[in-house]
Formats: structure tokens, C-alpha cells, sequence
């Protein structure tokens, strides 16, 4: 009754053609936004890209391959007795790496950092394409806003977004969301994968299993870390990678993988007693 009223007033007033022409409008200007929501689900924005984890970059693109010599394989062979003493030391040496959360402010000296960067660059990498950047943290402001940004995510995610099981499941490591670390160990090593390449001409250039190039680099880097006597602790900054990468002025084609605080231990620095799976839980002869 009371809509009946509103139409005979609106008509008798000439205003239904207005709030006709208003509704359509309204229509319209929904249509456009739901198309334009549609349309940044299929093609992600900048920020969306540093959060998927696609490993290749389906789109047409031009990358520019050039010819590569080949030149003879340097090897220089050992005896069999050698290798496995080297296996075996190899083995030892790396058994005795544990993840440290408790760093001693000592400082290293920059030149060690370097190496170890370097050993990571080592690393292979889909199509040869060492889509890696390693940033190093070395200043106070910078690591003091780190640990912000990371405590405050962290604290969200240990009190609820990532749930009772997750919570439990650290409960023998005994983490926290706080991070104190962040700000003791001299260095922090934030490393970035390059989800795609930039070409000098601004053109996306496909990188192949960054994700995994990527790892592997870091399996290298955290190796050479335990090697050179240092410490660190592989840590996942959960949904801090966006803050992080933006504070350090990443570019739109890096996201962050892993941080890494690298020093020495603090003196009375523990572990838990973890034991590792042994040969035959983790091999298999066929
Ligand atoms: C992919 C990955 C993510 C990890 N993330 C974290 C982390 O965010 N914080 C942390 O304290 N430890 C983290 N760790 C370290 C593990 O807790 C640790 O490797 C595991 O407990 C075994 O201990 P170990 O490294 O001393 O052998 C991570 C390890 C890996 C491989």
C-alpha cells in the first residue's frame, strides 16, 4: 500500500523517470564493480602476486636466451676410501646444525656474511635463472622494525588465527610470538624469490621453480652458515611478508621466503632434544 502511494507520488511529481534513471544507474555502477572484482581475482595485483606461490608465469613472454660455450667439466677424483671418510665427516658435521633462538650480540664480521651469500649463489636453479635476492639487515632501526612487524603478526597468529592444532604442534620447540632475536643477532638475512625476472626493457621474464630454486638456495645458505661456525633458526615470518618486503623496498616481483637471523649463540642458549628419523625411516633401496 504504502509502495502504491510512493509510485502515485512519484509519478504525479515526474520523479519516477529521475528514480528510474537513479535505480539503473545503481545497476549499472554494481555490474562495473562486480566485474571489476572479477577481473583482479583472475589477474592479481601487484600486492596479490607476492602472495601466490605459482611457480611458472604461464604468460607470453620474451626471454631473451642467449648462446652459452660449453667448456670441459673440471673434476678431480678421489679414492673411494677419501669419499667416505668425506661422507661420513660431511654427515657429523652437519648432524650437529640445530636451529638456534637465542643469539649472542657479538658481532661477525661482514666479509664471513658475504661468503656464506656467495655459497648460496652456488646454488642450482630452474633454466639457470637464480631468481634469489638475499637482503642483509645489519642496522639497529631496521632490525627494531622488523621485530615489530613480525611480533605483531605473530602475535595474531599464536593467540588466533592459526588455531589450537598449530599451536600444540610448537608446543616442544616452545616459541612464542615473541622474537627477541630479531633485534640480538647481528644479522638478519631476508631472503626474497623473484616469482618472475624483470628484462631491461621492463619485460616480464619467466622464472621457473623459483619456489624451489629458492630452497634450495637457503638449504645451501644454511649449510654454509653451520660450517662457518655461526647460528640461525630457518624462520617463516607468517603474513609478514608484505610489511617486510615493502619496509625493505622490494620490487613487485620478490616475495619473502625466509629470515634468517645469523650470529652466534648466546652462551646459555638451549635446544630441544630432538631426535632425527634414522637411515631406514627415511630411505628406501629398490
Ligand atoms: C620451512 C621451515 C619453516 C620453519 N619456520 C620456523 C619458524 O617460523 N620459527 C621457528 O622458530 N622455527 C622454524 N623452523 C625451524 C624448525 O622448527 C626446526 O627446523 C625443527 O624444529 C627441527 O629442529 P632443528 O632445525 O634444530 O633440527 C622452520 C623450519 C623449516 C624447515
Amino acid at each position: 500500500m504504502v509502495v502504491v502511494q510512493l509510485v502515485q507520488w512519484l509519478m504525479s511529481t515526474g520523479r519516477l523517470f529521475y528514480s528510474g534513471v537513479g535505480v539503473a544507474l545503481l545497476v549499472l555502477l554494481l555490474v562495473y564493480v562486480l566485474f571489476q572484482k572479477t577481473k583482479n581475482a583472475e589477474t592479481p595485483s601487484e600486492k596479490d602476486e607476492t602472495n601466490t606461490d605459482v611457480d611458472m608465469c604461464e604468460e607470453e613472454v620474451d626471454n631473451d636466451v642467449m648462446d652459452v660455450e660449453h667448456i670441459p667439466f673440471v673434476h678431480n677424483r678421489i679414492s673411494e676410501a677419501e669419499m667416505k671418510a668425506k661422507s661420513k665427516d660431511f654427515f657429523t658435521l652437519m648432524n650437529k646444525r640445530r636451529s638456534v633462538r637465542f643469539f649472542s650480540e657479538e658481532n661477525v664480521q661482514p666479509e664471513i656474511i658475504e661468503e656464506l651469500i656467495r655459497t648460496a649463489g652456488t646454488s642450482p636453479s630452474g633454466a639457470h635463472k637464480q631468481p634469489w635476492t638475499f637482503v642483509v639487515v645489519k642496522d639497529k632501526t631496521y632490525k627494531m622494525k622488523i621485530r615489530e612487524i613480525v611480533e605483531k603478526e605473530e602475535e595474531i597468529n599464536y593467540s588466533r588465527r592459526m588455531g589450537t592444532q598449530w599451536v600444540e604442534d610448537l608446543r616442544p620447540i616452545k616459541t612464542t610470538w615473541a622474537k627477541p632475536y630479531l633485534e640480538t643477532a647481528p644479522y638478519l638475512i631476508l631472503v626474497f624469490k623473484q616469482t618472475y625476472g624483470i628484462g631491461p626493457n621492463g619485460e616480464r621474464l619467466v622464472h621457473y621453480y623459483h619456489e624451489i630454486s629458492c630452497s634450495i638456495a637457503c638449504g645451501f645458505l644454511l649449510a654454509a652458515i653451520h660450517y662457518s661456525g655461526l647460528v640461525t633458526v630457518t624462520h617463516t615470518p607468517l603474513n609478514a611478508g608484505q610489511a617486510l618486503k615493502e619496509l625493505l623496498g622490494r620490487p613487485v616481483n620478490e616475495k619473502l621466503l625466509l629470515l634468517l637471523p645469523v650470529g652466534y649463540p648466546a652462551k646459555d642458549a638451549t635446544v630441544p632434544d630432538f631426535q632425527r628419523k634414522p637411515l631406514e625411516q627415511i630411505m628406501i633401496w629398490k
